[in-house]
């Protein structure tokens, strides 16, 4: 399996500054993922027999990224020599007697996919030059390196956009960044490149020239699409790059058979997963590991994070984290579902409500405006409109515990630790302070007494006054 000629270095030490962000550039997520995680599923896809990332920048920071990513990449720490081409060397010299194909490619080009790169790798092979280039046709090369031809179409030399002539920089053949060269050619190239450029940087770019001058046979080959080799240096590009990747997820979803209304306003993450027959509405953001069953409708106006939404659940107009939704429940419109929220088959979180740390069973209903955290409901029972959960004490959170078959009334509040027993009743606006067991009433109001003639006595003259006293002389048959 393993390809034993084959090392990648990924090189991810550059300070990225046009990114001005104090996150550094190729841990800038796309798809729900760093930058830099969409390169190294590339790069371990083709089984290379060693795979380098090289640092400075943020060091330990962009490690411990990389080390979550993935296992068994090597680190290699860039000194204070700057540019690819001394990110490279160093790269190189970890690799020691390394003798096979070397593939370098950028932590911040992140649609590059790993058929790319095999085929270039067969080029180069097929070759069996120094050094091959995966090229780009840009119609705005604006800040890419461009690919200098000569009269019969050979490569000559790689130049960068702010060293280019006004004749070089017409040219719409950019450098993606990423190559494939024999180990020894590219230590000895290495090795004779300065920096005599306007960064005053170490430039990989330079041992093309060098190769070319030696005789040795150095390829371009143009990438299918310029966008699959598209790099991010600002946000401007991160934004593009992550629209360009989101539209190729959201197509593959279409091509297993989900139905998505609006692929423009629709964001699902690489790791998310939809069944066929699930139905996705416009306005919905689908990020880490949401698992979505079939005939689930989800959305409008939906953002869901590592939630599982059951078959034929109905979720609109929520945002959830962290929650399970099973089978045929409905969630929304206007529902807060936060961590360790669990609906049951068949159970329902309406309009305003907002649910934490709480198992709510089968057929079990929340139906509107209300705050249910830390809680327990059993299965089939209705929470009334307008419950509050008081779990906290101020120092403590406790848990609110609801039995089976439970009708609590409107505008309850539940002070926990606090216990309500299967099939009991409570009434309306009532403050439930005592456990109350199975199959009681619970009622904590004051009866209610009316003052006859009150407003008319105390507030006389006013509006409500003047109504009132009309009533009343109807009433009276005047
Ligand atoms: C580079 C190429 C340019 C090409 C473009 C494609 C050079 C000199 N230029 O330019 O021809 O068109 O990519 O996207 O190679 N890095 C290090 N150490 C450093 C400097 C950079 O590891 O000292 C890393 C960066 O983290 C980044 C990659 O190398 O992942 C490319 O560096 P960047 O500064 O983005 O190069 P570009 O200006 O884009
Ligand atoms: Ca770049």
């Amino acid at each position: 399996m393993t390809d034993s000629r084959l090392a990648i270095v990924v090189l991810a030490a550059g300070s990225g500054t046009r990114m001005k962000s104090a996150l550094p550039k190729v841990l800038h997520p796309i798809a729900g993922v760093p930058m830099i995680g969409h390169v190294l599923s590339a790069a371990a896809a083709l089984h290379p027999a060693r795979t380098l990332v090289v640092v400075r920048h943020e060091r330990d920071t962009v490690v411990a990224a990389v080390e979550e990513l993935t296992e068994g990449v090597e680190i290699v720490d860039q000194d204070e020599v700057s540019g690819t081409g001394r990110a490279v060397e160093v790269a190189l010299e970890a690799l020691g007697d390394f003798d096979g194909d070397v593939v370098v490619v950028s932590g911040d080009v992140p649609l590059l996919d790993a058929q790319t790169i095999a085929d270039v790798i067969d080029r180069h092979r097929a070759a069996s030059g120094a050094a091959t280039i995966v090229s780009a046709d840009i119609t705005d090369p604006s800040g890419y390196g461009r690919v200098v031809r000569d009269e019969s179409g050979s490569v000559v030399r790689i130049v960068e956009h702010n060293d280019a002539s006004d004749h070089e920089l017409a040219i719409t053949e950019t450098n993606s960044g990423t190559y494939v060269f024999d180990a020894a050619h590219l230590s000895t190239a290495l090795a004779a490149v300065g920096t005599h450029n306007a960064q005053g940087e170490k430039y990989l770019t330079d041992v093309i020239e060098f190769m070319t001058a030696a005789g040795s046979a150095v390829l371009a080959v143009t990438a299918a699409e310029p966008w699959i080799v598209a790099g991010v240096n600002d946000k401007v590009q991160l934004s593009e790059v992550a629209a360009r990747l989101n539209a190729m997820i959201v197509r593959g979803h279409q091509l297993n058979g989900v139905t998505i209304d609006d692929p423009a306003t629709t964001w699902i993450d690489r790791a998310v997963t939809i069944e066929a027959d699930a139905h996705i509405l416009p306005g919905t953001f689908l990020h880490g590991a949401t698992a979505i069953a079939s005939g689930a409708v989800v959305g409008p106006d939906t953002t869901l994070r590592d939630t599982e939404v059951g078959a034929g659940a109905t979720v609109t107009r929520t945002d959830a984290t962290l929650a399970v939704i099973e089978a045929e429940a409905t969630v929304g419109p206007f529902s807060f579902l936060r961590p360790g929220t669990v609906l049951g088959r068949s159970g329902k979180i309406g309009a305003f409500v907002e649910t934490k740390n709480s198992q709510i069973g089968e057929g079990s209903k929340i139906p509107h405006l209300s705050y249910v955290g830390d809680t327990t409901v059993g299965v089939q029972s209705n929470i009334g409109a307008g419950t509050i959960t008081a779990n906290y004490d101020g120092v403590k959170k406790h848990r609110t515990e609801v039995g089976s078959h439970v009708r609590t009334g409107s505008h309850n509040v539940f002070v926990a630790p606090v216990r309500i027993g299967d099939g009991a009743y409570t009434a309306a606006g009532t403050t439930v302070r005592k456990d109350v067991p199975a199959g009681n009433l619970s009622l904590s109001l004051a009866p209610q007494k009316n003052i006859a003639g009150w407003v008319e006595n105390n507030r006389p003259g006013t509006a409500a006054a003047q109504a009132a006293e009309r009533a009343n002389d109807l009433d009276n048959g005047e």
